[in-house]
Formats: C-alpha cells, structure tokens, sequence
C-alpha cells in the first residue's frame, strides 16, 4: 500500500488508473479505524480494482474545538491495518494540504432538502457543511465509481446520497454510487466507534445498555405508537446511570422527517455516556 499525503500525488495516481479502464473504490474516512471501517474496506476492495482510503480529521465539521482536540488519532496503526485488508492507496493530507485559510474559515455554503435542520443538524450547527465540503473535495479528487459509508452515521449518509442525487452537484460525480454498510457491533451490541476508544471499561459496560435499549424498543413497537416508543426509550436510558440522551427520534428512512408509523421508520439516538457522545441507530 502506498501512502499518499498531496493532493498533486493523489491526482497522479487516480489519474494512472483511470487510463488503465480500473474501478476505483473510495472509503473516507477519519481514522482510528475500527472493525467497522474493516468491514467497509474490505467490501470495497472485494468491489473495485483500487481502493482508497483517506484518513483526514476534517477541522471543518467540528463545531467543538475540544471534540477535534480529542479526536483519537493513530495514523501508523491505521496504515498497518489498511495494508493488511489489501487497500492500496492512503490518502492522509495536513489541513493545509486540503483546505486554504479561507476555506478553513468560512463556512461551507450547501442546501440539504431539510436533511441537515433534524438532530445531528439542530445539535452540531456547520457539522454538515463541513461534512459536505471534505466529501465533496475527495469525489474530486478521486472521482471514484463507488464510495463507502456506514450506517453508524445514517443522517450523514442521506445527506451524502442527496448530495450526489440532488440538483447542487446534480451529474458532477458521474455515475458514483454510494454504498452503505451495515453498522458493525461488539459481542455485547455496542455500535463500533472511534469514540469509544474515549470510554473506561466501566462506561463501556453502561453504553451497552444503548443498543440493548434500542433492540428492545423492536417490541415496543408491536403494540405502542411512535410517540409511545420514543419516550419509553428516552425514559429508558435516561435511567442507566451514567448515560444521559441528547434527542432519539423515530424518523422516515428517506425523509428524516419524524414517522407517523413504523413502516420505513428509523430511531436515531445520541446519548452522553460521561464525557463522551455516542450515536447509534435502529431500524423498525
Ligand atoms: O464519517 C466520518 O468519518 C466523516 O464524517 C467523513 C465522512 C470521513 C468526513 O470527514
């Protein structure tokens, strides 16, 4: 696997394998990687002739200067495990490579449908035009025919998937598909995170209690309405201790606009376990 850290290096090596007829597979992501990032690796490799995997902390979509701080970073063991799932290219750029002093500064401009003004939105004012502004700059750069993405982050991959359908960059990135991937899981039902590197293993113990929570709230559904359910499961972890709901809504798969039932329906939680916050979804 090479590494790659310039935008100018990056253009020559996409640009090699297009005149080659390859496929290019494309995982953004911003490190620490995890099994869960494996798992989209690996179905990108299994996918396209060449895959790139960018690990970038994006200071742009991070509305809290000591989230970014404490973001966890370890590029070398990245690299190791990137090589060892057959990824080909890592793209690891300096802020200063991706963005000018402007763009680092001024706020990314992008219409979202409405996606963007529910939950992560309404809680992480800029955090999805700074999403927008770093994905959009790596179709670009990489003009992949696919690009990964997890489920973990269900808001952020319907924003992506209107970025490419919808008209602000309507037909710019070809025919690009996005793919998303099933969130990944401890043993115990915990979603996979970077985060959770954050977490002692006494508040790994009381996050489990999250999806728990949310897999149980599968049965609630049976025979309770939305707003029913909704509050049960917000009643429900806000009684673990140590665990602390910022919003879960029960919300339309496509729309995001809260569901009046449960066909198509998602809930999306995000919850302070101590320090840290942790997101995670469920499907009805
Ligand atoms: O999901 C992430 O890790 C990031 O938001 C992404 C898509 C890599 C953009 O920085």
């Amino acid at each position: 696997m090479q590494i790659i850290t310039t935008k100018q290096e990056l253009l020559q090596h996409v640009e090699a394998c297009k005149q080659q007829n390859k496929t290019i597979g494309l995982v953004p992501t911003m490190g620490a990687l995890h099994a869960g990032h494996a798992s989209l690796v690996r179905r990108c490799v299994s996918e396209n002739d060449v895959t790139f995997v960018s690990v970038f902390v994006n200071p742009t979509q991070f509305n809290n200067k000591e989230d970014l701080a404490k973001y966890p970073r370890n590029i070398w063991r990245d690299a190791d495990l990137l090589s060892n799932l057959g990824a080909h290219f890592l793209f690891a750029p300096t802020p200063e490579e991706m963005y000018t002093a402007e763009e680092m500064n001024s706020t990314f401009e992008f219409g979202f449908n409405g996606l963007d003004q529910v939950m992560e939105g309404k809680m992480r004012p800029g955090h999805f035009n700074g999403v927008v502004q770093v994905v959009s700059r790596l179709f670009y750069l990489v003009r992949p025919d696919r690009a990964y993405f997890g489920e973990k982050d269900y808001q952020q991959l319907a924003i992506i998937r209107y970025m490419v359908s919808g008209s602000a960059f309507a037909g710019t990135f070809g025919d690009l598909q996005i793919v998303g991937c099933p969130i990944v899981r401890e043993e115990s039902g915990l979603a996979l995170s970077s985060r959770n590197e954050r977490l002692s293993e006494s508040e790994k113990q009381t996050a489990v209690n999250i999806s728990r929570i949310l897999f149980e709230s599968r049965e609630w559904a049976k025979t309770q309405s939305v707003a029913e359910v909704q509050q049960r499961v917000v009643d429900a972890i806000n009684a673990v201790e140590g665990l602390e709901v910022e919003y879960y809504e029960i919300v339309d798969q496509s729309t995001l606009l809260p569901a009046a039932d449960f066909s198509h329906a998602i809930g999306c939680v995000t919850v302070y376990c101590g320090p840290v916050r942790l997101i995670d979804n469920i499907k009805y």
